[in-house]
């Protein structure tokens, strides 16, 4: 059988591990698929400087990606430069042209994946996402194939390995958010801008693919609550410990009968679950299914290799696609249309609560604190007062039953006009096992 012909535009992390892989496994691919993935070009815009792996033979190289878009031996364009501005002008063109594409690029698909895909159909080509969440997890796989059978009620996963890693370190050692950042900085675990990771942005690109991936629904990051990890202490675990707990920074997606609840914040889950093992830069994702109940799956978030892997297994499915003639022909991001999954407020959402206050210590603080809650019908669960050796910062956490989030957010915009807070209080919700 014919070759099939991949141009790579791209030439990072993620496409050097793509390269590598292509080169080292061609032999196994091509026993896997029948007939030979050929690297026919390849495109970056320092590409005369990058090595390439000698097994590959003679290949194109060019800075200028149009010339691989519109290349005739090119059959599938992968697509591995990021953003959302070149990289959807090499979607476009790759549409344009008719060739296939292959992409690990969470922000666009996220933003646009359902316009992307519904114009990939109209043109009668192949379209492949795997490595844009979740790196070398192959939870696409999975919720278009492995499970697709069963009705999805829940997901819930770690999808950034950087805030992970920071969490998991102040958990161990005791440090602070801000040492263990430059920490994980200085080592090249987290970029100098670290927003997108600790903010929760990049998690939520994930989690509206994957949300998009399990439930039908065009979900876009906008639908999701975000909250990030920077006002997370190394006393706010001592405190978690003492109630059995921990604390990530959960992406999580689940259908109640409002509607489906969308959320990337940090939360106290058990210490007994098995998200709570997941340590440093892992990922993993828990999904539940109506029938099939829990599925658990855990991996390298990136990387060059494990996201190569990725893009590498995506380059393969196309390409049998191309070879039998069959496009996926029904977008992932919208098989639903049934209304049952549409996003609803994080308002809604109803949880037990841990609020950690930080305080000038004074008589009376716990009950003006508990005449809030009760006028808002928030039911005080337990006080936890760890020794400290300063009144004037004093830190302590109060744990409400389940409550809406609605009833908490109002309790807490009430509770930081007190004049004996510090800082307004710290409000996470405590996630019911996993
Ligand atoms: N890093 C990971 O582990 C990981 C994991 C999962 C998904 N992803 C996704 O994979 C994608 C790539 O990430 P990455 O980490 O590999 O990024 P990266 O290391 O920054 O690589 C980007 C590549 O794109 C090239 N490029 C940028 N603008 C270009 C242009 N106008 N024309 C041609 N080439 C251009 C760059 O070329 P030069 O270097 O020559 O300038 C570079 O080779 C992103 O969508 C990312 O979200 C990454």
């Amino acid at each position: 059988m014919h070759d099939v012909n991949v141009g790579l535009i791209g030439l990072g992390n993620v496409g050097s591990g793509a390269l590598t892989i292509l080169a080292a496994n061609a032999d196994s691919v091509a026993l896997k698929l029948g007939f030979r993935l050929r690297v026919t070009a390849v495109c970056s815009r320092s590409v005369a400087r990058k090595e390439l792996p000698a097994q590959l033979g003679s290949v194109t190289r060019t800075a200028d990606w149009r010339e691989v878009v519109g290349n005739p031996n090119v059959d599938i364009v992968a697509e591995l430069v990021g953003g959302t501005t070149v990289a959807k002008e090499i979607i476009d063109a790759a549409i344009a042209n008719g060739k296939s594409i292959v992409t690990a690029n969470k922000e666009l698909m996220a933003l646009c994946g359902a316009e992307i895909w519904d114009r990939a159909i109209k043109a009668n080509i192949n379209l492949a996402m795997e490595a844009s969440v979740a790196g070398g997890i192959p939870i696409h796989a999975v919720l278009r194939e492995g499970i697709s059978g069963d009705r999805i009620v829940a997901i819930a996963g770690i999808l950034n390995g950087t805030s992970n890693y920071i969490l998991t370190e102040m958990e161990r050692r005791g440090e602070s958010f801000d040492n263990v950042l430059a920490e994980a900085q200085a080592l090249g675990y987290a970029e100098s801008d670290p927003s997108a990771d600790v903010d929760g942005y990049d998690a939520r690109s994930k989690l509206a693919i994957l949300a998009a991936l399990a439930f039908g629904e065009r979900i876009t990051p906008s639908d999701i609550y975000v909250e990030g990890i920077r006002r997370i202490t190394a006393q706010d675990f001592d405190y978690a410990h003492q109630l059995g707990h921990t604390i990530r920074l959960v992406g999580a997606a689940t259908q109640t009968e409002r509607g489906l609840i969308l959320s990337v914040r940090p939360a106290l889950i058990r210490q007994s679950t098995i998200l709570a093992g997941v340590q440093g830069a892992y990922n993993a994702v828990w999904v539940k299914g109506q029938f099939g109940a829990d599925t658990f799956y855990y991996g390298r978030g990136a990387g060059p290799n494990p996201t190569g892997v990725a893009v590498v297994s995506d380059l393969m499915r196309v390409a049998r696609e191309i070879r039998r003639g069959s496009p996926e022909r029904v977008s992932p991001f919208a098989h639903e249309r049934l209304g049952e999954y549409e996003p609803v407020p994080i308002t809604l959402q109803h949880r037990p609560y841990y609020l950690r206050f930080r305080v000038e210590d004074q008589p009376g603080i716990i009950a003006e604190l508990a005449n809030i809650l009760a006028a808002k019908h928030i039911s005080l669960e337990a006080v936890l007062q760890l020794p400290c050796d300063t009144k004037h910062n004093l830190p302590f956490v109060i744990t409400v039953e389940p409550s809406s989030e609605l009833a908490i957010r109002e309790a807490v915009e009430q509770m930081s006009r007190l004049s004996f807070l510090k800082e307004p209080p710290l409000a996470l919700p405590m996630e019911p096992p996993l």
